[in-house]
């Protein structure tokens, strides 16, 4: 074993259910196991950032069974403020890397936890790379986009609630003879909205890895209607683009631009070619919040062990897994560049077209 007693874990990125499970597992291997200190360090990256420091030293009794059920992070994070490039409140873009660096040693930390998303651990490991940080990486999102790993923490819960929410859609759409679109998250990734749409029992899935036309859609609406029924269930995901390729996008917070939008493109263009009312639910962050599902309390509670073992045995730059029912470790350069998308000629798309749900054209 190495000479590491004070470890810091922080959560990065957006967040999602089962990130609390994850800390309280970091903090239950370290000191209960190892005897060691741990630190959480307050709203990812930034809380090293700052003068003084933001962190809060974790205790078996702060990270007790409470938080295995919790949504959200008790660390906070944040999905913006890259320390390479920090946008400063006058406008300019600041390199903050070395600030970063200078806060892990004043807390005299040994090795960090970082918990977050394929964009978290590609910055995260540069900087810790060029500042000597050890760190382990675990992997979260509801995107489910993580290179390397069969499942994020957070995808899960994500995909049950947009079950969940089909459930609900299907009888107002039955009694009211209408299409319902709803709008899922996943940014560049379709896996919410394939599975969901699955799972949910949906006529038509729409996904970025899959083109779709409109004539499709419209043909799928006239297939549900020879067949006798006179609503449908539509589940877009939000990076899909327009039949013409654009992307739909919202800017919020007067810079920041997000995927947001195609399901009420789509809903005029449906109800025009097919004559079907349609309604557009978008389900945004309730996608993220919520009591984590029993998977990603699994997968948190496997990879923040095997995370603090690894860190034990001194073996860094890794990132935990799951693979093939079970929990392993993969260098973080395997994972970051790689992409993780819906394989459009995988087994769950075949799925869904087995069971005549239109996903889109087939690749010639
Ligand atoms: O990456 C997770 C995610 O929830 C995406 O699915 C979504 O596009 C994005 O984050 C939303 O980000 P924000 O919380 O900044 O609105």
């Amino acid at each position: 074993m190495t000479s590491v007693w004070r470890l810091g874990v922080l959560t990065s990125g957006g967040d999602c259910a089962g990130l609390n499970a994850a800390i309280r597992a970091v903090a239950y291997r370290a000191i209960r196991h190892y005897g060691w200190s741990v630190f959480g360090i307050k709203d990812g990256s930034l809380g090293l950032m700052a003068r003084p420091l933001q962190y809060q030293e974790l205790s078996l009794d702060l990270t007790n069974d409470v938080m295995l059920r919790m949504g959200g992070t008790m660390l906070g994070t944040t999905n913006k403020g890259d320390p390479f490039a920090f946008p400063m409140p006058d406008g300019s873009i600041k390199d903050r890397s070395g600030e970063f660096v200078e806060g892990y040693h004043m807390l005299g930390l040994h090795a960090l936890i970082v918990i977050g998303g394929d964009g978290s651990l590609k910055i995260l490991d540069k900087l810790c790379k060029q500042g000597g940080v050890p760190m382990v990486g675990i992997p979260k999102t509801i995107d489910n986009d993580v290179h390397q790993t069969e499942f994020s923490i957070g995808f899960t819960t994500a995909v049950n609630v947009v079950v969940e929410a089909l459930d609900r859609l299907q009888p107002t759409a039955a009694s009211h003879h209408r299409a319902m679109i709803l709008e899922v998250m996943g940014r560049d990734a379709g896996h919410i909205a394939l599975n969901a749409g699955i799972a949910g029992g949906a006529d038509i899935i729409l996904i970025p890895e899959i083109p779709y036309s409109l004539a499709g859609i419209a043909a799928k609406i006239d297939e549900v209607r020879a067949e006798g029924r006179s609503h449908a269930l539509i589940v877009v995901a939000e990076g899909c683009r327009t039949e013409g390729g654009q992307a739909v996008t919202v800017v919020l917070d007067h810079e920041q631009r997000r995927y947001g939008g195609i399901g009420h493109d789509l809903a005029s263009k449906v109800s025009e070619m097919t004559g079907l009312e349609t309604r557009v639910t978008v389900l945004g962050h309730v996608q993220r919040g919520g009591q984590p599902a029993m998977r990603d309390r699994l997968l948190a509670s496997a990879f923040g062990v095997h995370a603090v073992d690894l860190v034990a045995e001194g073996r860094f730059s890794r990132m935990v897994a799951w693979q093939d029912r079970g929990v392993v470790d993969v260098p973080i350069a395997k994972v970051v560049g790689g992409s993780c998308c819906v394989d459009p000629n995988g087994a769950v798309v075949h799925a869904a077209r087995g069971l005549g749900i239109y996903v889109g054209e087939r690749s010639p």
